[in-house]
């Protein structure tokens, strides 16, 4: 795989979550191995268990990590899943846990039917064991369903617009690529600056396929029960859905005291050399 994905906030993440002690650490979105690689080369005691529910993930991270060896342990399953992910590897607690939600730029570079511009099935699955795809979302929910999907997932002002568009444009044949899903919402939403005009929509619609929302609560909760006393687990989300639900699980845990009293955010720097990382937001707690 040539497309490297540029991982975000990396000196801030391993900053914040590793501590002197930390021996065994959970990257629960391995991806293209960024920030385990990282860690590992700068912290030469510390074990890595690394997760991804993506196999062409963790064929990329098996790659990466493979100058490791024995430090490293790759697990491939859904991070809701954590506890019995880890414990069925024997594993049963872990100094230090980060998540780094979204998809990495070889899954969108990989004609996956990520991006507005693959004319390929619109298929937008990480786990291709599961069976919604992007497909079935736009093809066959009905009119109201997309509309909250597109509305609350995307936080699209003209969601019911592009819902519309979506009903009508089906009617006359089935939306089969993401390229056509791209133009259609083209057609009723103009494009302000560089931001492509369907950008929310695709993001509602693979959050939907990929049930992002759930995953995070019921991972978030796994990771607090499993993480060890004085513990850190690390969080970088991208957009305010995933942080609304970092911030009051943190918040809400009578388990946690929370590091980041306000999220760390990239700086301008960063922002320049990687665009991506523009709204990606850190936050931080420890176990009690
Ligand atoms: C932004 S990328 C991580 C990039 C990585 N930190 C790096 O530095 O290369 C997110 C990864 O999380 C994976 N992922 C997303 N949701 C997941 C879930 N619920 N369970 C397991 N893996 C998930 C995706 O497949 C993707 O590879």
């Amino acid at each position: 795989m040539d497309v490297i994905h540029t991982p975000v906030l990396l000196e801030e993440v391993t900053a914040n979550i590793i501590k002197d002690d930390t021996e065994l650490l959970v990257d629960a979105t391995v991806g293209g191995a960024g920030h385990s690689y990282h860690i590992l080369e700068k912290h030469r005691d510390i074990r890595l268990i690394g997760i991804d529910m993506d196999e062409v993930a963790l064929e990329v991270a098996r790659e990466k990590l493979s100058g490791f060896k024995e430090r490293v342990r790759l697990i491939r399953g859904n991070f809701k899943d954590l506890k019995g992910l880890l414990q069925g590897h024997g594993i049963y607690g872990f100094d230090a846990i980060i998540f780094d939600l979204g998809i990495s730029t070889f899954q969108i570079m990989g004609r996956r039917g990520f991006s507005f511009h693959d004319d390929v099935f619109m298929d937008m699955r990480m786990d291709i064991r599961e069976k919604t795809t992007g497909y079935d979302v736009v093809n066959f929910y009905d009119f109201k369903r997309l509309l909250s999907i597109i509305r609350d997932y995307g936080e699209e002002r003209k969601a019911h617009k592009i819902a519309k568009a979506i009903v009508e444009a089906r009617k006359i044949k089935p939306i089969n690529t993401s390229y056509e899903l791209g133009h259609i919402v083209s057609r009723v939403k103009r494009k302000t600056g560089k931001i492509h005009p369907a950008t929310k929509t695709f993001q509602a619609i693979r959050i939907e396929v990929n049930r992002e929302l759930e995953n995070l609560r019921e991972g978030l909760l796994g990771a607090i029960e499993m993480l060890n006393k004085g513990g850190r687990i690390g969080v970088i989300s991208f957009h305010s859905l995933e942080d609304r639900i970092v911030k009051n699980t943190f918040k809400d845990s009578p388990s946690l005291v929370v590091i980041t009293k306000k999220p760390i955010t990239p700086g301008r720097e960063e922002i320049a050399r990687n665009p991506n990382a523009r709204s990606a937001k850190l936050r931080v707690a420890e176990k009690l």
